[in-house]
């Protein structure tokens, strides 16, 4: 009997001793979406977030906040360490000279320290996001004219990733042979075009518009930075255009690119210094709102 009991309190010691959560994964992973200009603001409706790319990160186990342009520097540092990684959305921002920029420049540059230092702070470029990585990584406009608006393609794989490694092999097989990515950008980076961001970047995905063959997907070699010209999201919440896919599989991808991403963001134990700061932050604070017939986007956050 005693060696059970003395058994049983070395126990409860060692489980006591444990914080209160696993340092190693972050269970709770906030991630921050960038918010941009709206083409034809108006008071309250300056700024904003298309719905999907919330529903996107929540459908894989992680929160939203919003990340407002035209903050100061000092609070978005503050933002910095409360998040766990922050994703830039597509848009029809300037990547040169917009809100949208000098944000996505400010927590670019805080992650690349952050990183630098063995704080892993992952960053997701979709569209537009990727258009501002290749600008922030070589401070150039990269960006080549290309017949890819309002099409699916199926990615040409090119290597191996972190991104798609742990895809079941059936959706991989789906993803090369089926058009199940939605394009939607008029410019596009044509492979291995700058120094500075081949050195940067490793090439996971290519298409072509028939002519030109250029970058669709790609993550960096010792960053976790990542990048789809195409849209993930859209598959399983966007329902306006009809050549985004639906299929079983195309809304499969939708779930495993932000499977993945979340997954990165588990890694960061960044965190708000209070519940009610948490709470303050959360894009539960806001509500979207249904587009009808106008617009690209269902649902859409306005600030
Ligand atoms: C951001 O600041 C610019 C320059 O001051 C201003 O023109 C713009 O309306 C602001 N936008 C938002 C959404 O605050
Ligand atoms: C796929 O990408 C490779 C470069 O990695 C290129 O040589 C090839 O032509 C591409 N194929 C298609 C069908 O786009
Ligand atoms: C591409 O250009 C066409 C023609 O100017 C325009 O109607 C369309 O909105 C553009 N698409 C994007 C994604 O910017």
């Amino acid at each position: 009997t005693m060696i059970v009991f003395l058994l049983c309190a070395t126990l409860l010691m060692f489980a006591s001793a444990r914080p209160a959560f696993n340092v190693d994964a972050n269970d709770r992973p906030i991630i921050g979406v960038l918010a941009q200009e709206v083409w034809a603001p108006v008071p309250g409706r300056t700024s904003y977030i298309a719905a999907s790319y919330v529903k996107y990160l929540e459908s894989a186990g992680a929160r939203v906040v919003p990340v407002m342009i035209n903050q100061t520097e000092e609070e978005y540092k503050t933002l910095f360490y409360a998040i766990n990684g922050i994703l830039y959305p597509g848009g029809g921002v300037s990547i040169i000279s917009s809100g949208y920029e000098r944000t996505a420049k400010i927590f670019y540059e805080l992650a690349i320290e952050a990183n630098v230092r063995g704080d892993y702070f992952p960053v997701w470029g979709t569209c537009l996001g990727l258009e501002e990585l290749t600008f922030l990584t070589s401070g150039q406009w990269l960006m080549t004219s290309t017949n890819t608006d309002k099409l699916s393609l199926p990615l040409n794989f090119t290597k191996a990733s972190r991104m798609f490694k742990d895809f079941p092999p059936d959706l991989m097989k789906d993803l090369a042979s089926e058009p199940l990515t939605a394009n939607i950008h008029n410019w596009s980076l044509t492979y291995n075009k700058n120094e500075a961001l081949r050195k940067f970047y490793k090439v996971l995905s290519t298409n072509t518009d028939g002519r030109i063959e250029f970058v669709s997907t790609m993550e960096a070699y010792d960053y976790p930075f990542y990048a789809t010209q195409w849209h993930p999201e859209k598959n399983a919440f966007e329902w306006k255009k009809p050549f985004v896919s639906h299929t079983a599989s195309a809304v499969k991808s939708t779930f495993y690119m932000s499977e993945f991403f979340v997954s990165e963001a588990r890694k960061n134990t960044h965190g708000f210094q209070s519940q009610e700061e948490e709470n303050k932050a959360l894009i539960y604070q806001y509500s979207p709102v249904y587009m009808g017939s106008a617009g690209s986007f269902e649902q859409i956050y306005f600030f």
